[in-house]
């Protein structure tokens, strides 16, 4: 296990056993996801699928909900857990609804059930990100 796996393995665990409390009927694959902030306490989400198939949620916009609703506004640190044989990046929307409340920086660590698959920063997956300054007429 490399030193960084190491570090985020109380985030890689929290999502991972958020990810099994998924609601996925539909599409059977579970997703779940773990947000730090800057003071170090942990969020987690998973993602709540609906028979209305556009209503579902992905993990991350959860966990997004979980820390701002624990009094919190900034993301410093991201980790998503999913099976398959690809990567589990977060979706547009998610990388937008990320880039709320972190910075182009701010790590994004993608894992499978057997640990750390790649860490990308939010500004890899979201260049050019729509925001604030840009709703400035
Ligand atoms: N999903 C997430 O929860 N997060 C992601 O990063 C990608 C996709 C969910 C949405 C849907 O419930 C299922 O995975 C299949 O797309």
């Amino acid at each position: 296990m490399s030193d960084l796996e190491a570090q985020i393995a109380p985030m890689i665990a929290l999502a991972a056993e958020t990810r099994e409390k998924a609601h996925a009927p539909y599409s059977g694959f579970r997703v779940g996801a773990c947000l730090r902030s800057p003071n170090g306490r942990l969020f987690a989400g998973c993602n709540v699928e609906n028979v209305a198939y556009p209503q579902g949620q992905c993990a991350e916009a959860g966990a997004i909900g979980a820390l701002v609703a624990g009094g919190e506004r900034e993301i410093a640190e991201v980790v998503i857990v999913a099976a398959g044989e690809t990567l589990c990046t977060p979706c547009g929307g998610c990388r937008q609804r990320l880039a709320e409340f972190a910075r182009p920086e701010t790590p994004v660590h993608v894992c499978g059930p057997e640990g750390l698959r790649a860490s990308f920063t939010l500004g890899e997956l979201l260049p050019q990100a729509f925001a604030f300054e840009s709703a400035k007429s």
